[in-house]
């Protein structure tokens, strides 16, 4: 900022009117400057004593002269301005994702798995909804009385960015609906790019001299993402609409209703939906639109089919972070051929020594492709793949793309790849124990690359869910010798200034990191157990840890306990339904390694780790309840009671035992009914525990 010399302001009690109006307006310019420095810039230029005198000085003139607070006062910007990104908006239902299948067999064992659950006979019908898998991004728009009042991106599902402002540049997304509207709906769909706007858009970008997009999935996202609406208003945007969120009453009974209220409402609904009879139906569809899949003008990558019944979707439920009631059909992988340069290690969290193939950049499927998963040791032989092969790559879905095959006769010389049996990393013993094709680095602890490994994974967004504290800077930080555990995470704060003065840093974001981290001190009992990376410890089984131990003490207590074997609690352990005597043993080992036991203890130390069973879930009569199910049920399928029960927060088991709370027997009940009573359990009936679960 280039200012002129200036006498010494005059002191606010001092000012005239005029005076003051000049000043005022100063100020905002001013103030306003340095927090663009401060905040967008990261480059602060004059020190926070100076800054507060600036606004102290704003504050004492407009308490004089209340007339003259401007509009753009500073006085109105609470501490921190915007900080160049989207305010986030939270979604009144999750915005979730979507299970895959691959092929026929998938799909099948999707309805069957549907089937099941739901108690229908092996042949019954399942009408279905088949509709385009869109490669765009999804928003959720909320209505209000008919009004279009705000949109998000999907984030985390749980809450995206308020991109409102953009979104009412789109022409697709109605600003109003067209005849009777609920008070309040949500309604999903995926904003999208054709591929003409697409070839138009980078041609023009070209043109400008500014950046190209590798498809148009990634320039509709880029041009929705645009701090000024302005830019996004240029952008051809396109909407298709395919589901509702929360709404305050109920639209229809079937998904097809749901889309023929969203095309009366205005909205573009995909014309290539169609409602299916059954799988033989749904599998020609599927065929249909692989075939037609070129000559669309939009990109899709597969069909997206849904249970048409709401009310059996209702019941259907859904497991993690999917629906049981829908899944995505994708196409066949996109291939190509390319060169094998050179095959390298990774070594993962756990030791494992996976092959990489670091191959010639080749085009796949729009996706530009440099590596490929070879798998394992035995993969490399049983392909007998070489350096300076060609070879056959391809990507299905969203997974690492992986090598098929060797396609060509290979120039003599080449030489079988030899997997090594010391770590690359560490130079530890590699090994391979005998029935398994995983080779493994024994490094543990002292491994950098595991430790790397398992700290990105500690901070990822399944476990701690740290912002800012991605692969890059876990990897930076472990090179500065700051982090060797994952407590160190928790001790950066003191370095904050030893951060900020970094290259590709800046105080401000110093400052975030350390607020994300801070704002993690509490955590859920499952995403902590989740964040150990306890080798087969998923986020589903820390969940059904966490769910049946409650606190983390009374865990820690049990896991040290089994780590005998033959103890009452190695038994327990093993006994909870989904975990087993194989993962038991896996927990076992984890808890056996003192070093994990301190890392662990030196964590809780620092952090606040919440039991689990909370909400709406604890204040039901079978929170925290073990329950066992025996005989036939009549009213659900024995899959339903289950994840009712755990919806519940109930802990559901195969075994009687005292420690067991409920045992629910239905008709033709066997040993487990008998020994409940010898045990003097509570024994009910199907309908009692319909009564107690709530379910209507
Ligand atoms: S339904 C619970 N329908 O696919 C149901 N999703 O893999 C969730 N998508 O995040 C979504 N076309 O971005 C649905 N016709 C369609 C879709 C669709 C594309 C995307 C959407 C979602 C992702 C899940």
């Amino acid at each position: 900022m280039t200012r002129r010399p200036r006498q010494a302001p005059p002191e606010p009690d001092a000012i005239s009117e005029a005076e003051a109006a000049a000043e005022l307006a100063r100020l905002a310019a001013e103030i306003a400057h340095h927090d663009r420095a401060y905040h967008q810039r990261d480059a602060p230029e004059i020190t926070d004593a100076a800054y507060d005198a600036l606004r102290a000085r704003n504050a004492a003139i407009e308490a004089r002269f209340p007339a003259l607070v401007r509009p753009d006062s500073p006085s109105h910007r609470v501490g921190a301005a915007p900080e160049g990104g989207f305010a986030k908006l939270r979604h009144a239902q999750p915005m979730l994702s979507l299970d895959n299948v691959f092929d026929p067999e998938g799909f099948a064992e999707f309805a069957a798995r549907v089937r099941r659950f739901l108690g229908l006979a092996a042949g019954a019908p399942l009408r279905l909804v088949g509709e385009p898998k869109i490669d765009g991004l999804s928003i959720n728009l909320t209505y209000e009385h008919g009004k279009f009042t705000r949109g998000a991106t999907r984030g985390d599902g749980a809450e995206g960015e308020d991109v409102t402002a953009n979104l009412r540049t789109i022409k697709s997304v109605p600003q109003r609906l067209r005849g009777p509207a609920p008070a309040l709906i949500e309604i999903r769909g995926e904003v999208f790019m054709t591929k003409a706007d697409f070839l138009a858009l980078n041609a023009a970008q070209e043109k400008a001299g500014e950046r190209l997009f590798a498809n148009p999935r990634n320039a509709a996202a880029g041009s929705l993402r645009q701090l000024d609406p302005r830019i996004t208003a240029s952008r051809p945007l396109s909407l298709f609409a395919y589901a509702i969120g929360e709404a305050s009453e109920a639209p229809a009974t079937t998904h097809s209703g749901y889309l023929d209220r969203l095309r009366a409402w205005g909205f573009a609904v995909n014309p290539l939906s169609r409602l299916l009879a059954d799988e033989a139906e749904a599998a020609a569809f599927q065929a249909g639109m692989a075939a037609g899949r070129a000559g669309l003008d939009y990109d899709i990558d597969g069909v997206v089919y849904k249970i048409d019944d709401l009310a059996l979707q209702q019941r259907l439920g859904f497991v993690g972070r999917a629906p049981r009631w829908a899944t995505a059909w994708k196409f066949p992988a996109e291939q190509a051929t390319t060169v094998l340069r050179a095959i390298r290690l990774q070594v993962g969290r756990t030791g494992a020594l996976t092959p990489v193939a670091e191959l010639e950049p080749v085009n796949v499927g729009g996706v530009l492709v440099s590596r490929a998963s070879l798998h394992n040791e035995d993969e490399i032989a049983r392909k007998d793949v070489r350096i300076g092969d060609t070879v056959l790559i391809q990507r299905a879905g969203d997974v690492i793309p992986q090598v098929v095959a060797v396609v060509t006769e290979r120039p003599r010389g080449t030489e079988n790849f030899v997997f090594p049996d010391h770590c690359p990393v560490c130079g530890s013993l590699a090994l391979r124990p005998p029935g398994e094709v995983v080779r493994r680095c024994t490094g543990g602890l002292i491994c950098p690359a595991q430790v790397v490994e398992r700290l990105i994974h500690f901070a990822s967004r399944p476990a701690f869910d740290i912002d800012g504290m991605g692969d890059k800077t876990v990897a930076e930080f472990h090179a500065a010798g700051w982090l060797s555990g994952p407590a160190d995470i928790f001790r950066l704060a003191a370095r904050e200034a030893e951060i900020a003065a970094r290259e590709g840093w800046g105080a401000l974001s110093a400052r975030n990191l350390v607020r994300a981290i801070e704002a993690r001190r509490t955590i859920p009992l499952d995403r902590f157990i989740y964040a150990l990376g306890i080798r087969r410890i998923g986020e589903r089984n820390a969940r059904l840890l966490a769910r049946h131990y409650a606190r983390f003490p009374d865990w820690r207590a049990q896991m040290l306990a089994a780590t005998t074997v033959g103890s009452e609690a190695r038994e327990a352990l093993g006994s909870i339904l989904g975990i087993g005597p194989a993962i038991a043993e896996e927990l076992a080992d984890f808890f056996c390694e003192p070093r994990n036991v301190e890392t662990l203890d030196e964590l809780a130390a620092l952090l606040d780790i919440v039991p689990a069973a909370r909400g709406a879930e604890a204040d039901s009569a079978v929170a925290g309840k073990t329950v066992v199910f025996t005989g036939t049920l009549e009213t659900m399928t024995r899959p339903e009671a289950k994840a009712r029960a755990e919806a519940l927060g109930a802990n559901v088991t195969e075994s009687v035992s005292k420690k067991t709370d409920f045992v629910v027997v239905g008709a033709d009940p066997g040993s487990k009914a008998r020994k409940a009573q010898e045990l003097g359990l509570r024994v009910l009936t199907e309908a009692e525990w319909r009564a107690l679960a709530q379910m209507t």
